[in-house]
């Protein structure tokens, strides 16, 4: 098991226990826990309605794939540790991992 976060709006952030054995990705993580990510492809890295902003371990995970990087230029805005959730897969590195859901604040809710 290991323990991400997640930034609440009001700034708190949220401990979410999470098994490393059973191949999760992070988008699947957050809607497991009523987290309001659409998901609309699947995990396709096709929609980015898993967008989320890594605000602490960005070096402790690998770095996006080309497919994911294309999705992630369409956005209208991104920061420098934008990812989708989708695919990142759930490791033992991410242990300690922050994220905010910025899918919410575009407005796929
Ligand atoms: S679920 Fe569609 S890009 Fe992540």
């Amino acid at each position: 098991m290991i323990t991400l976060y997640v930034e609440e709006n009001n700034g708190e952030r949220r401990p979410i226990e999470v098994p490393t054995d059973m191949s999760l990705s992070l988008m699947e993580v957050l809607k497991a826990s009523d987290y309001p990510v659409q998901a609309t492809c699947g995990g396709m890295a096709l929609c980015a309605t898993c967008h989320v902003e890594v605000l602490d371990g960005d070096d402790k995970y690998k770095e996006a794939t080309d497919p994911e990087l294309e999705m992630l230029d369409t956005l209208p805005e991104v920061s420098d540790t934008s990812r989708l959730a989708c695919q990142m897969r759930i490791e033992d590195e991410m242990d300690g991992l922050v994220v905010r859901i910025l899918a919410q604040e575009e407005g796929y809710v």
